[in-house]
């Protein structure tokens, strides 16, 4: 099974609205309610909701398709018929081959685990370079290559509006750089990295580049290809499926790099790169999770059949939603008395940012904010979020972080405005 041709790119979709009576039809979870309130959903960028398909897919596969692959009998060939759709969504999704895409545990896992296997390439000397805005899960794996010798070197951010400082990241990239790991986008502000430089910079000392795709996947398209990126990571949970976590890697890289391994497991790329039995149900749900993003496509433009058109079409919608609502939900905030918001605030500059938005209100912490906003019906995040580098270098961590309010695109013009009247009653 082959993904589409790489050649369809986001100029060649048309959009229209998002219908979210429609869209919201698919969630399940968005009907419920807190204490009489309708439950509003602004934790997407610790999770989102899943559509109905998701939760019948998992439960589907559980009920007809139960078991370990690689069998003769029904229910273990289905259970690999399902492994290659869902490699097939996912190539469709991060326009590449199936045989490029590694399913995991999770973003953090899968990590460690690459990180691991390329590590035992380098030597001492080797240096690596991670940047202060990424979550811990772009770091850690790669600062603890510390023990093998590999020098870590940080590239910083412009503190003013929380993008990542180029200038320094450039400066920092060097001829003993062997790889540059950088988020496509902060969870913990917003900010969208221009990525594509990033990978040329690294590609110019011949480095290889590892992108954290986890915040930006359920906000915008992902082309591995037109990034050029040697790798890159997301998290299906984070887009509307089911907890679990998937690398894209370039099949050369997967051939010439040596996972750890178990001696009886097969060599074949990728399914060298998966250890263990995976969660087969939570595989069914992927495929599904991309289905219900590409019939949102077909939903605005019948005539973009093939998915990956599908996907275009509906990323563009979702991207102009989301701008819609984070303006209106940036504007609002910025007029509550004492509240600082930590990244970029210039409509004329809300491409360069995810609606995720992070703030601090005088007088209130941000555990008590997301306490009360949670009381009354809004689900917030207080704290780190695991973007530990970037709470304690703006110095907020010692005094709770960041209340965070994230939007995706199943969030409505309504639901910004209860959440700004309710944000304004608990500061005043
Ligand atoms: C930007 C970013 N990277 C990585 C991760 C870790 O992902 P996972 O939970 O799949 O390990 C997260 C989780 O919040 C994240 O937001």
């Amino acid at each position: 099974m082959k993904s589409m041709p790489q050649s369809v790119t986001d100029d060649t979709v048309v959009t229209g609205p998002i219908d979210s009576p429609w869209v919201r039809a698919q969630f399940p979870a968005l009907s419920q309610t807190v204490h009489g309130q309708p439950a509003v959903f602004l934790d997407g960028p610790g999770g989102t909701q899943v559509p109905q398909r998701v939760i019948d897919a998992i439960s589907d596969y559980l009920r007809t398709s139960n078991a370990n692959t690689d069998g003769v009998f029904a229910t273990s060939q289905r259970s690999d018929t399902m492994l290659a759709a869902a490699r097939v969504a996912m190539a469709d999704f991060l326009a590449c081959d199936p045989e490029e895409i590694i399913f995991g545990a999770n973003m953090t896992s899968l990590t460690f685990a690459i990180s691991r296997s390329i590590g035992r390439e380098l030597t001492p000397g080797d240096e690596i370079v991670v940047t202060r805005l990424d979550h811990g899960a772009n770091y850690s794996p790669w600062v603890a290559l510390e023990e093998r010798g590999i020098t870590i070197r940080v590239a910083e951010i412009n503190d003013h509006d929380c993008t990542l400082d180029m200038s320094d990241l450039e400066r920092k990239i060097t001829s003993r750089t062997k790889l540059v790991a950088v988020g496509y986008a902060s969870n913990a502000v917003g900010t969208i990295n221009n990525v594509r430089e990033v990978v040329r910079m690294a590609h110019r000392v011949g480095a290889m580049a590892y992108i954290d795709a986890v915040h930006y996947a359920p906000h915008g398209p992902i082309d591995v290809r037109a990034l050029d990126c040697d790798f890159l990571v997301c998290s299906s949970y984070k887009f509307f499926g089911p907890h679990m976590g998937i690398l894209y890697g370039k099949h050369r890289h997967l051939t010439t790099l040596q996972p750890y391994q178990v001696a009886a497991n097969t060599h074949a790329v990728p399914l060298n790169w998966e250890w263990g039995t995976l969660n087969h149900e939570g595989i069914a749900g992927i495929t599904a999770c991309v289905d219900y993003l590409a019939d949102l496509g077909r939903h605005i433009d019948p005539s973009a059949s093939a998915r990956r058109i599908a996907l275009l079409t509906a990323w563009k919608a979702i991207q102009k939603h989301e701008q819609t609502l984070v303006q209106t939900l940036i504007s609002g905030l910025l007029q509550i008395p004492g509240l600082k918001l930590y990244g970029i605030t210039d409509p004329e500059r809300f491409g360069e940012r995810c609606p995720t938005v992070a703030v601090r209100i005088a007088g209130h912490t941000p555990l008590h904010l997301a306490t009360e906003l949670g009381r009354r019906g809004f689900f917030t995040w207080d704290g780190n979020y695991y973007a530990l580098n970037l709470t304690e270098h703006l110095d907020v961590e010692k005094d709770g972080g960041f209340l965070r309010i994230g939007l995706a695109h199943y969030n409505t013009a309504e639901e910004v405005d209860r959440c700004l009247a309710a944000l304004r009653e608990i500061a005043q």
